[in-house]
């Protein structure tokens, strides 16, 4: 019989009154089992008209203040939430057999953060950030070329490339984090956490 938690669950859901520390646990096993990128998580967002649209994006930090990605402030997703900035993340660890979904809204990353992780990138990618108008139409991959090539004349000292004014950061603020695992005849485990009013998480069982 394996060892449960005080809800009956299997005991890797632990007994935190705080989804991060769950969370955390999760995370740092996922990143000794997943063969790639274990930070991937499925981003859902929704255009100002409702229509949903998710994608892939790394998360790049999260603490009490939430979880936050890098990407173009004018790319469809950053258009989608400053219009709606409800949304919702999701990661699937295939090696545990483990999902955290988590819903709540997005704010914009401090600039100084910002700057932290945009410096920490390679020379390519800092310049990818300038060339690449994310999201729109390109006329041919030769358009995409030239603008690498433009940016890296008009910026060939690696240690001085700006972050550019549309690349930054966005933080989910939790408002519900959900951890499931897979069970014996989908017969599977699911905690809730849902943060109250008073900002104190409460803690629910969902059926499978
Ligand atoms: C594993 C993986 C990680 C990705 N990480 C990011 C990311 O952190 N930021 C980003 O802008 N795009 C990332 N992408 C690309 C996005 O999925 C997407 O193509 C791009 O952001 C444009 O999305 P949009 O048109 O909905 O704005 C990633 C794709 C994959 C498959």
């Amino acid at each position: 019989m394996n060892e449960k938690n005080s809800l009956g669950l299997d005991i890797c859901f632990k007994n935190f009154e705080n989804p991060l520390e769950l969370f955390k646990e999760w995370f740092d096993e996922a990143k000794k089992t997943e063969i790639n990128d274990p930070n991937a998580l499925a981003l859902a967002t929704s255009s100002k008209n409702g229509i949903p649209s998710v994608r892939m994006v790394l998360l790049k930090d999260f603490n009490e203040k939430g979880f936050v990605f890098y990407t173009n402030l004018k790319s469809k997703k950053s258009q989608d939430i400053q219009s709606n900035p409800h949304a919702s993340m999701c990661f699937h660890w295939k090696s545990l057999l483990r999902q955290i979904r988590i819903v709540g809204e997005l704010n914009n990353v401090p600039d100084k953060d910002a700057d932290a992780y945009y410096n920490s990138r390679s020379y390519g990618s800092r310049i990818g950030a300038w060339a690449s108008k994310q999201s729109t139409i390109l006329k041919d991959r030769d358009e995409l070329y030239k603008s690498i090539n433009n940016f890296k004349k008009k910026f060939p000292d690696e240690k001085k490339v700006p972050r550019p004014p549309n690349w930054s950061g966005w933080n989910l603020s939790p408002k519900e984090i959900e951890f499931w695992l897979d069970g014996d005849n989908r017969i599977h485990q699911r905690l809730k956490y849902i943060k109250s009013k008073s900002g104190n998480w409460e803690k629910v069982l969902l059926s499978p």
